[in-house]
């Protein structure tokens, strides 16, 4: 399943190799820490700019230049705080969009600050005018240019027909992942415009964050989601992200009210996971993980705010999306008198969509194995294995059908602590080597070091720290994360007063 480099070599006529090459880094490097842009504006040539000042504005008199009537002087700000990278829009005229989706409040002509993730995708737009040649667009990037993955395809050159989906070779856009059909789209052109039509796909075509009906046409600067691939339309090219990672959470101040209980059990939380990241959701007993985990991860809908998977509301797609979710609950559901192979062969079945060949499924499984270091167990009756090696099996499960992002609920709560060791050292590489976005509620702290972020809850499901691990030390002012709890538990309001600070950047 692995994307041939080849593939595309004959799409990268002269625009593409001037403009991709633009960063070069033939040792695939990757800079930790470093982010781009990639900039197409009036010029509609694609500038490539490294951000590499934490506070870096945007616009026609900015620290990047942006060429565009249509631009504010100071449109918008790149600011880089605990290793993330915030989008800001200045008040400017127009507004910014972020991943289709207007972020400036109109009243206040402002916005709040959006933590980015690679490939997000920021349009500065007259309202109402796609076509407008003003419009501007902008890329965020995690990864060296030319190493990553963006390319062309000059749709003229395609007889005006491209394929697109898991099937496709040679000419067409090649899909590599499991969530796309195998004939999952095409564009066609219809007179001087082009048309995405959707290929009764099991997962759909987004356009902007929507999913589409059948068909769309295409106006410049729209971006179409496929799977996991961003697809970008402008002026008969397209500009796709060819091996994209992961999977971006938003969480929009979400809350939770039950009937018969006073006050909310999740109160005002937002926070955004980014794309691979392994995130720990810690907190006293009661506090509300469990609550948390089943508003975001689209079991139960919160009954105020907002969840994004990739910018679409998980709630409103969730019929679509839930292939792209893992759900590893606390208790495992396994089949005790089936062999793990057996089980993983009956879950393929019924996951993988239809068009999946019965040797896809065969491959599936046997990856799967491997990944999880389940293959010398493979023969063995599930009701044989310890309990590290079931929960192994839960996760091997959700991973048949190839999801971007994992919820875990204590998966290692009973597991002695080598063996949990072992599991959030799994949990890690997954994210790692393998591109999940994976949150995990745990108890345990010996571990929490392998986390990229932890979310602290307070009772009543309110949001008292969100960041690294290492910088949870300093702003509960403890010496190791476990002291931070009775702290907590004291301070409550403190706590989550001094976070909502912190979160919007006036604490330094
Ligand atoms: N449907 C419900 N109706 C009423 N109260 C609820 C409901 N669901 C959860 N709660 C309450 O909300 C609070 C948070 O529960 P939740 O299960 O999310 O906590 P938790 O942090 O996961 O705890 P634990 O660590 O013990 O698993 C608890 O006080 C719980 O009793
Ligand atoms: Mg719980």
């Amino acid at each position: 399943m692995n994307y041939n480099h080849a593939d595309y070599q004959e799409y990268e006529d002269e625009r593409t190799i001037s403009y991709f090459n633009a960063v070069r880094d033939n040792n695939h490097t990757v800079h930790i820490g470093s982010a781009w842009i990639i900039i197409i504006d009036r010029d509609r040539t694609i500038k490539t700019v490294e951000l590499n000042k934490e506070n870096m504005t945007i616009g026609k008199k900015g620290d990047i230049e942006i060429i565009s009537a249509i631009v504010s002087k100071i449109h918008g700000r790149f600011l880089k705080k605990d290793g993330e990278y915030y989008y800001k829009d200045e008040g400017s005229l127009n507004g910014s969009e972020l991943n289709g989706i207007q972020i400036c409040n109109p009243l206040e002509r402002a916005s709040g600050l959006y933590c980015l993730g690679d490939g997000d995708v920021i349009r500065i737009m007259v309202p109402g005018d796609p076509a407008n040649p003003e419009n501007v667009l902008i890329i965020y990037t995690k990864q060296p240019v030319a190493n990553a993955k963006w390319k062309y395809i000059d749709l003229n050159k395609q007889n005006g027909v491209l394929e697109i989906g898991r099937n496709v070779r040679g000419y067409g856009l090649f899909i590599d992942s499991m969530q796309a059909s195998k004939h999952h789209a095409r564009i066609v052109r219809s007179g001087t415009n082009y048309t995405i039509i959707d290929e009764n796909s099991l997962n759909g075509v987004s356009v902007n964050g929507n999913l589409i009906q059948g068909y769309h046409t295409l106006s410049n600067f729209d971006v179409v989601g496929i799977a996991n691939t961003k697809i970008i339309y402008l002026d008969g090219y397209i500009v796709f992200n060819v091996a994209p990672k992961g999977v971006k959470l938003e969480v929009r101040d979400i809350s939770k009210v039950v009937p018969g209980v006073k006050h909310p059990i999740l109160n005002h939380v937002t926070l955004t996971v980014n794309p691979c990241e392994l995130v720990a959701v810690i907190g006293g007993s009661g506090a509300g993980k469990t609550t948390f985990v089943n508003c975001i991860n689209g079991y139960e809908p919160a009954t105020e705010g907002q969840v994004l998977l990739d910018g679409l509301d998980i709630i409103k797609n969730y019929k679509r999306l839930k292939s792209r979710i893992g759900n590893v609950p606390q208790s495992d559901e396994l089949y005790d008198y089936l062999t793990v192979y057996d089980f993983l062969l009956f879950t393929a079945k019924l996951r993988l969509t239809t068009d999946v060949s019965s040797d896809e499924r065969i491959n599936r499984v046997n990856t799967v194995l491997e990944i999880m270091g389940l293959k010398e167990h493979q023969k063995k009756l599930i009701k044989k294995l310890s309990g590290g090696q079931k929960k192994r099996v839960s996760i091997a499960m959700e991973l048949v059908s190839d999801p971007d992002i994992f919820f875990l609920d204590e998966p290692t709560s009973g597991l002695d602590p080598e063996t949990e060791t072992l599991l959030m050292k799994q949990l890690k590489s997954l994210s790692v080597n393998f591109s999940k976005t994976i949150i995990v509620i745990t108890h345990t702290l010996q571990n929490i070091h392998l986390f990229d972020k932890i979310i602290f809850l307070a009772p009543g499901g309110k949001l008292c720290y969100y960041g690294t691990p290492a910088t949870a030390i300093k702003f509960f002012e403890v010496r190791t994360i476990s002291e931070a709890y009775e702290k907590v538990k004291n301070n409550i309001e403190y706590f989550v007063d001094k976070y909502s600070k912190y979160s919007r950047g006036e604490l330094a």
